[in-house]
């Protein structure tokens, strides 16, 4: 019996990420903080669906809980063959004015812990028959966001991370992707410090049910890069032709312009 591991499973695109997961017949291990949200989950899922669910509460900001992870999977003999690297957190503001510890937060959670998870299950990773590892970037991951700027960055770095991961793993079972979502109707906006969108903007928003289908499906059928949404894959095509300081400093109003 095998297992889809989901980090940041609790709400938004990784709860539908489960939802989707577990219509497709996957057993699953979900992380995240909060284990009442984790229970709920769990139980709406088994109502309808027959696969087994396994919870585990852990703050992956928190140096080693990564480790710990991989350690409570090894000791309840949870075989894993689908890795998502899903959690990930903002913070809005002016790099001068965001606090130390609010800009560890972003680094340790959306880089350190997309490669101490990488880093643990890889090994059991390319002992299956075949395996796959789904990181979650952002449209960010290709255009520098002035007040996000660490958001974008680590998003950037992850991006790079995948890619260069899927071809060192080319001639192996496992295959690497990155899902790329643009804006998307999670609480992440509000949580980052930033206002819901609105007017326009709210149009180019895709729900967490699309992306986490896109995701999924890319996922499966081995896509290096899924940009999920019309919007978003003009975006990403803009940001090739684009000259870069044009487009940063075109993002940095629009990101000025969604603070509270
Ligand atoms: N929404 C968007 O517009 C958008 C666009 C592009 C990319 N993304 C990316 O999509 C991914 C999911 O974001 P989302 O929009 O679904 O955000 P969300 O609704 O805020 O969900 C974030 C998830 O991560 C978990 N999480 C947060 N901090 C954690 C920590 N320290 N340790 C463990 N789990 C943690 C949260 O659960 P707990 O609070 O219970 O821990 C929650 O399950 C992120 O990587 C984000 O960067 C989002």
């Amino acid at each position: 019996m095998t297992y889809t591991l989901i980090t940041g499973a609790s709400k938004g695109i990784g709860k539908s990420m489960a939802i989707e997961c577990a219509k497709l017949g996957m057993n699953l291990i979900l992380v995240a903080r909060s284990m009442p949200l984790l229970e709920g989950l769990k139980q709406e899922i088994t109502k309808d669906i027959n696969i087994d669910v396994q919870l585990y509460a852990a703050d992956l900001a928190k140096e080693g809980a990564s480790a710990e992870v991989y350690e409570w999977c090894s000791r309840q003999k949870l075989s894993v063959d689908k890795l998502i690297n899903n959690a990930g957190v903002n913070r809005f503001g002016s790099f001068d004015n965001l606090p130390l510890s609010e800009k560890k937060q972003v680094i340790q959670l959306n880089v350190n812990a997309v490669i101490e998870m990488t880093h643990y299950f890889l090994p059991d990773l390319l002992k299956q028959r075949e395996a796959h590892i789904l990181i979650v970037g952002s449209t960010s991951s290709f255009i520098p966001n002035p007040y996000m700027a660490l958001y974008g960055s680590s998003k950037a770095f992850i991006y790079s991370f995948s890619r260069a991961l899927r071809s060192e793993l080319k001639r192996t079972n496992v295959s690497v992707s990155c899902l790329c979502p643009g804006p998307t109707k999670t609480d992440i906006t509000s949580a980052a410090g930033m206002k819901e969108v609105d007017g326009w903007k709210a149009n180019f928003e895709m729900s967490s049910e699309s992306v986490a289908r896109s995701g999924i499906l890319g996922m499966l059928n081995k896509k290096a890069k899924i940009v999920p949404g019309f919007s978003n894959k003009l975006t990403v095509l803009l940001s090739y032709i684009t000259p870069t300081g044009f487009l940063t400093d075109n993002a940095g109003a629009l990101m000025k312009s969604m603070g509270k």
